[in-house]
């Protein structure tokens, strides 16, 4: 920890004004190379953070609690408040995330005293708290004094200042406020004693900037990734309509919006210009992370993801926390959503998926949602049940957003635990029985996680990708992972969420949905995979593409064709109303959107085209037994769910995987794991009486019986089950 410290302290603010000198003189060889080894020594730094993080508090208690805005009350209800999240169990708050401009009202003249009173408050009734460092909201006289910070939309004008996330995340004057903000809350707080912890900004979302200072970063960036021209040219495809670059500065920020008439649309400069906007984001959090990790190395750093949130590389913006946490907020969505929450245990998956471990869920929804209009409230006895089911997917902190329903401003419809009336009523009391339950499980819960046998690779790379160019109209990334995903929920087994460089030997069954983006090093470690055992499921607009964006010029599924067994020669979209007909084994089936002309090689078909004629000779569904494993290939769309559960089905049983408990409809079942004990829960996700079969002599730990072989679950109930 000692070393990293100096290391700190001399890549501090000198550097950044360095960087700033640098800016400048843009464009000199030298700088190029300053830029690189400043970067990399970024890197190194903060890497060398590698603590184990227990995201237990130090007693061994779950941290429970809520966002709370002490600004938004007069100071004479404060305590009131504490007292309140103090009877409900609650020993943790998130404070001070949006309040820069209360904390710095005038440049460089910080105003701490009311922070201070609500953190002694806290400490008086022993509740920890998780600092925001507030800068997602920049203050108006940031923005009246510096305009060029505000954010640049495409027609070169600014931004209009009164709102949040508005700014420029390549301006050097944004970085360094933002720097000092967080320096002086950090100098401030350090050695409070219910301080646990730091939030980085709010939810990081990417960045639409089109100003000079993103072009010449991202110019900059660019020249940092390919080094030469002839590379970058190379690497984009510019000969095509003779688009070569011949200096780095003719390299435009590409425009891809819909319906821009005069849209620079190269789908690898649009891929790298997503990269490149995400590292801003990452880089912006670094600052942060470099500050508060110098001056308070005994406090996690957290950021609150946004679970299923496309605009940012989630891996690379969890690399150098602690702990990720997530805001969940799943009553939105269409009407089988809001009965079965599929995309929150997705999300679950996925937010433990980035630093494989445990999470915590940072602002978890309290009542009705929404900023003009609101969705529906939570029914009695539902906000435990979204609760457990992050907690069975790996969350080990709880925290409720809002405390109290906000009176004033953009959020008066984003309801809290209390009403506007700041009674304590019936969202409350359910939370303060969820707290409850919770402590009855810390015990059990320390040391346990998800551990699966199934993955599915999770690519931001193929996301974006398919993003600029779907391919068949409809196609959407995590649309595709859905249908096999929601269909292992149904099955009753967990899943984990991988990037495409993790190691694949621990897992039985990977499955990469719409894995756009194919660099050759991992296709070859895919067939290492199924040689050495393991079932691969890939399907529609797999391995398309190198990483820069190319079609790779091998014919389909490229390196992968010995391991799958087939080739695809020919592909077409489907338009709406032209479905195919397709049989076989597992049934038969309506195929939709897009089909694939899957000739088998080696590969058994497993399903086949029935109609159209000049389909019957092509495969939709194929098996390979390679090695010791087998390669699926699914090379259309199902129309119906019922296909993927089949599929499912199949493929544990050939994994020898056996679901414990087959859940009925609506019912979700998860599994928590560490070194011996195995925890299950059991979530009804429906307002309708559930019966499940379980094994029986166990104990329940909610209700501290001991179980039959069967289960009654109420509305919206919940059970963990020790096995
Ligand atoms: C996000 C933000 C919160 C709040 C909620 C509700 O999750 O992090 O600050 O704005 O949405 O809108
Ligand atoms: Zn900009």
């Amino acid at each position: 920890m000692k070393k990293i410290k100096t290391l700190i302290l001399c890549t501090g603010n000198s550097c950044r004004s360095q960087v700033n000198t640098m800016k400048k003189a843009r464009c000199m060889t030298d700088m190029f190379f300053l830029q690189v080894t400043l970067f990399l020594i970024g890197a190194t730094i903060i890497d060398a953070q590698e603590k184990y993080f227990n995201t237990f508090a130090a007693d061994g208690s779950m941290y429970i609690g809520v966002d709370y805005y002490p600004e938004h009350w007069p100071e004479e209800r404060w305590e009131y408040d504490i007292q309140l999240m103090n009877q409900a169990g609650f020993n943790v708050v998130r404070l001070a995330e949006f309040s820069w401009a209360k904390l710095e009202p005038r440049e460089g003249e910080f105003d701490f005293a009311w922070l201070d009173k609500v953190m002694s408050l806290f400490a008086k009734y022993h509740i920890n708290v998780i600092l925001g460092t507030p800068t997602a909201v920049m203050p108006a006289w940031c923005a009246r004094k510096y305009p060029e910070t505000l954010a640049m939309k495409a027609d070169g004008t600014r931004i209009v200042w009164g709102g949040r996330k508005n700014n420029c995340f390549s301006n050097g004057t944004y970085r360094l406020l933002s720097e000092r903000i967080t320096r002086a809350l950090a100098e401030r707080y350090k050695d409070a004693p219910n301080l646990v912890g730091w939030q980085t900004d709010n939810e990081f979302g990417g960045t639409d900037c089109r100003c000079h200072q993103c072009q010449n970063e991202f110019q900059d960036w660019l020249r940092c990734k390919y080094f030469t021209l002839d590379e970058l040219n190379r690497a984009w495809g510019t000969h095509f309509w003779g688009l070569t670059f011949f200096t780095w500065g003719e390299i435009p920020i590409p425009d891809d919006r819909e319906g821009s008439t005069w849209a620079i649309s190269n789908p690898s400069a649009s891929l790298d210009w997503m990269r490149f906007t995400s590292w801003l984001n990452v880089r912006f959090q670094d600052d942060q992370i470099r500050i508060l990790r110098a001056l308070c190395p005994d406090k996690f750093i957290t950021h609150n993801f946004m679970g299923l949130y496309q605009n940012m590389d989630y891996y690379a913006l969890a690399k150098n926390l602690d702990v990720v946490s997530w805001d969940n907020y799943p009553t939105f969505g269409d009407a089988e959503q809001m009965q079965i929450p599929y995309s929150s245990s997705f999300a679950a998956d996925v937010m433990r998926g980035l630093k494989r471990q445990n999470f915590w869920i940072m602002e978890q929804t309290a009542g009705p949602h929404g900023w003009a209009t609101f969705g529906r409230n939570i029914r009695p006895g539902e906000l435990e049940k979204i609760c457990f089911q992050q907690l069975a997917h790996g969350a080990d902190a709880q925290i409720w957003f809002r405390w109290r329903t906000c009176t004033v401003g953009r959020e008066q419809y984003w309801h809290g635990l209390l009403g506007h009336d700041g009674k304590p009523l019936r969202r409350y009391q359910e939370a303060v029985q969820t707290a409850k339950d919770y402590r009855k499980l810390e015990k059990a819960l320390a040391g346990t996680t998800v551990k699966s046998d199934i993955a599915f690779i999770y690519d931001y790379d193929s996301m974006w990708a398919l993003r600029i160019q779907p391919g068949y109209p409809g196609n959407a990334y995590q649309t595709a992972i859905s249908r096999y995903y929601n269909a292992c929920f149904r099955t009753g087994v967990n899943a984990d969420m991988i990037p495409p460089g993790a190691d694949f030997s621990q897992y039985k069954i990977i499955f990469a949905p719409d894995l756009y983006i194919l660099p050759d090093e991992v296709a070859i470690r895919l067939d290492k995979f199924v040689r050495d055992g393991g079932i691969l499921v890939a399907d529609c607009r797999f391995g398309v593409k190198d990483e820069t964006g190319l079609a790779h010029e091998r014919t389909l599924p490229g390196l992968l064709a010995e391991t799958l067994g087939i080739r695809i020669e020919e592909y077409e979209s489907l338009p709406a109303k032209l479905n195919y007909v397709v049989a076989g084994e597992l049934g038969t089936f309506s195929a939709i959107q897009y089909a694939d002309w899957v000739m088998a090689d080696n590969a058994k078909i497993m399903v086949q085209y029935t109609q159209p004629w000049h389909m019957t000779s092509f495969a939709a569904v194929t098996k390979n037994l390679y090695g010791k494993g087998q390669g699926w290939y699914i090379g259309t769309v199902f129309e119906k769910t019922n296909f993927y559960d089949q599929l499912v089905a199949r493929l544990l049983e050939a994994a020898h995987i056996r679901p414990l408990v087959v859940p009925p409809v609506g019912v979700e079942v998860s599994f928590r794991e560490g070194v011996g004990k195995r925890l299950l829960f059991i979530i009804n996700h429906t307002d309708e009486h559930k019966v499940v079969t379980i094994p029986s002599g166990k104990h329940e730990l909610l209700s501290d019986t001991v179980t039959t072989d069967q289960i009654d679950l109420d509305q919206y109930g919940v059970v963990v089950i020790k096995l």
